[in-house]
């Protein structure tokens, strides 16, 4: 697998929704051998403050070689990356991790909650490659409010998909959580789910998706240093025992492979 260290221009910087962000990166070699549920991990700024790169999923790529990232601002470096200007060269390193295995587009569906979403476009639209007319994947997303959930339906919408939207205060879509969407639904065991969000919501995926008999892969975060399996930072805990790397054993992992009791 390719993996690249590059310093890449930002050439777009877009506010999606309050203290969420969008940059769009020229980074032609590493866009290439991206896959779906891969990060890039992204020095923050050119000193030693803040010292860590920080991970994040590759939301889309483009055949003219841009690679873009979603994110809401959590912390300082996230503040800082938020401020970055058109222009300015950022060092990437990517793409990083296993990302989801691809099955039938006409029999997937994905699930994207909050920041959730950002990996979610990336595989829609390597879906959108794949199906033949007729198949496209079911797409389920949900968010906060309307203001945070609109601009990003909207890209799936552009790829030509229909999205099932929830947010928690009932103004856009289903009042309430993806996974009443999910279970509305009903899909049959030849489906699989492909989730990314706040862990609380797909461990609510999985034991729904168990109940089902329905694969599940799910895209974890984990606060992670250096995002290539040296500083053991970033153990998840297995169902079997012991742990795996979020980073180089994922970050996306067959659900029922991980112990969601922790
Ligand atoms: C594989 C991977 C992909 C990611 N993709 C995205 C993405 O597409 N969009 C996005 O918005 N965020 C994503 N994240 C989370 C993102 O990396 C963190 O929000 C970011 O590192 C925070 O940096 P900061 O300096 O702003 O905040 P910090 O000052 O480092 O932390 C601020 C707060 O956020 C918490 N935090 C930091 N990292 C994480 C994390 N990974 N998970 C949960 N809480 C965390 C800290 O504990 C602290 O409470 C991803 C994380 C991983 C591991
Ligand atoms: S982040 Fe260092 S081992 Fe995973």
């Amino acid at each position: 697998m390719s993996q690249f260290q590059k310093k890449v221009e930002l050439v777009r910087s877009e506010v999606i929704a309050r203290d969420v962000v969008r940059l769009t990166l020229n980074a032609p070699e590493i866009a290439a051998a991206a896959l779906p549920g891969q990060f890039v991990m992204i020095q923050i700024a050119p000193g030693k403050d803040p010292l860590l790169r920080r991970p994040f999923s590759i939301h889309q790529t483009s055949s003219e070689g841009t690679l873009q990232i979603l994110f809401k601002v959590v912390g300082r470096g996230t503040e800082l990356l938020a401020h970055a200007k058109v222009g300015e060269q950022l060092s990437l390193i990517g793409p990083l991790g296993k990302g989801f295995v691809l099955g039938e587009p006409g029999n997937a569906c994905l699930v994207g909650g909050g920041m959730g979403i950002a990996p979610m476009l990336f595989l829609a639209s390597r879906f959108q490659q794949l199906a033949k007319q007729g198949s496209a994947p079911k797409v389920i997303l949900g968010a906060r409010n309307r203001d945070e959930l609109a601009p990003l339906i909207g890209d799936f919408k552009n790829l030509g998909l229909e999205v099932l939207a929830a947010t928690d205060d009932g103004s856009l879509g289903h009042h309430g959580l993806v996974t009443d969407v999910l279970k509305k639904i009903n899909l049959s065991p030849d489906f699989t789910v492909y989730s990314c969000g706040p862990r609380p919501m797909m461990a609510a995926i999985h034991h729904l998706c168990l109940k089902e008999n329905i694969r599940c892969q799910v895209s974890v975060e984990t606060v992670m240093a250096c995002g290539m399996g040296a500083c053991l930072g970033c153990a998840v805990p297995l169902k079997a025992g012991g742990y795996a790397h979020a980073c180089s054993d994922g970050p996306v992992f067959e659900a029922g492979e991980l112990l969601w009791s922790l």
